[in-house]
């Protein structure tokens, strides 16, 4: 059922948390699938709504600093970021404390926790309301597209969540940037919008990515498993023309890749002024949107390697694994 976000529905879907449901809720970034973190049973929930390998952990969302102390042992990279950054798309891994009451299965069994304070007025307002932390992963069934809208988090899990509480399109439009904390040297485990030379300014250091593709060990973070962020159309990246079946995928003018009378359902534009934040809003919808058209493959258009284009970057090699 989805409902518009008000005062009353917002209190709805706070006694929903607490009596163990699921709640579709809006975050600047995209939305989750949200249940009391403190209740194993609504955390499994979640796990099977999704599809999602239970060994995945899911982010703990909290009011403020306060409450993540309540989880997590702080540390000081951990307290400059989260001045600079909360509200907002940055998640830290922490070390998590002990007897924190968070669900074993929301952290997956770790020694750590993932901690965000969104800046969405009405996950802020979710949160306060319930007075619980909220685990939350993208709202979408594993592997598939995280949702922008209301109506894609319908669209994937339909009855499997009793209430979506609807607020229009994410601001934002990519998950956020994760980034662990727990260790000697703060590293990214999954890049967003709040970049690497961002967070390295803050801490006057050089930030660096986990290298999630060795293949050495288990993936530090195991939802950057290769092939998570998939269409079910074959996806080519940094195509400079478009063949015969393809839909395009454009960023900036597409004037040299198709011809005026090109269909119009079988191409989206990210960003016709080169906008990155404009083009990762875009992304997932328009992936979606192509993902429809009945294309034998998406030909995406070089999108630079600099800021939030990392992270577009990112999201669209997953998107363009094939096992
Ligand atoms: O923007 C977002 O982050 C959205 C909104 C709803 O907040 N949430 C989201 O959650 O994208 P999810 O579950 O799809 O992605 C969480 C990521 C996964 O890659 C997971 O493996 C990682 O965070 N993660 C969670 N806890 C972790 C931990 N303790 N150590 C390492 N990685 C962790
Ligand atoms: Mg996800």
């Amino acid at each position: 059922m989805i409902k518009a976000a008000t005062h009353d529905s917002i209190a709805e879907a706070a006694e929903i948390l607490k009596n163990g449901g699921l709640v579709g809720m809006p975050t600047e970034t995209v939305y989750g699938l949200a249940a009391n973190a403190l209740d194993g049973e609504a955390v499994a929930k979640i796990f099977e709504a999704k599809g999602r390998p239970s060994f995945n952990p899911l982010i703990i969302h909290v009011a403020d600093m306060r409450q993540a102390m309540q989880y997590a042992e702080m540390n000081e990279y951990a307290q400059i970021l989260i001045s600079a950054f909360w509200p907002g798309p940055l998640t830290l891994i922490l070390p998590r404390k002990k007897d924190s009451g968070i669900s074993e299965l929301a952290t997956a069994g770790l020694d750590t926790i993932a901690l965000r304070e969104p800046a969405h007025p009405i996950a802020q307002g979710l949160i306060k309301t319930s007075g619980l932390p909220i685990a939350a992963p993208s709202a979408n069934k594993s592997g598939a597209l995280s949702p922008t809208t209301p109506a894609h988090v319908h669209d994937s899990l339909g009855d499997k969540v009793d209430m979506i509480l609807a607020a229009g399109a994410c601001q934002v439009g990519l998950e956020s940037t994760v980034l662990d904390v727990s260790g000697s040297v703060p590293v990214i485990l999954r890049p967003g919008a709040v970049t690497a030379e961002m967070i390295g300014q803050k801490l006057d250091m050089e930030i660096g990515f986990a290298d999630s593709e060795d293949g050495s060990e288990a993936p530090k973070s195991p939802g950057m498993l290769l092939k998570h962020y998939a269409p079910n159309t074959p996806v080519r990246l940094n195509a400079i023309d478009v063949q015969e079946g393809e839909a395009l995928l454009a960023f900036g003018t597409d004037k040299f890749m198709v011809s005026h009378d090109f269909p119009e359902e079988m191409k989206r534009n990210l960003s016709e002024e080169q906008d990155l934040h404009e083009a990762a809003s875009n992304l997932f919808s328009m992936l979606k949107e192509l993902d429809k058209c009945g294309a034998k493959q998406i030909a995406v258009m070089n999108i630079p390697q600099t800021g939030i284009g990392i992270a577009i970057n990112d999201r669209l090699s997953r998107a363009a694994k094939r096992d």
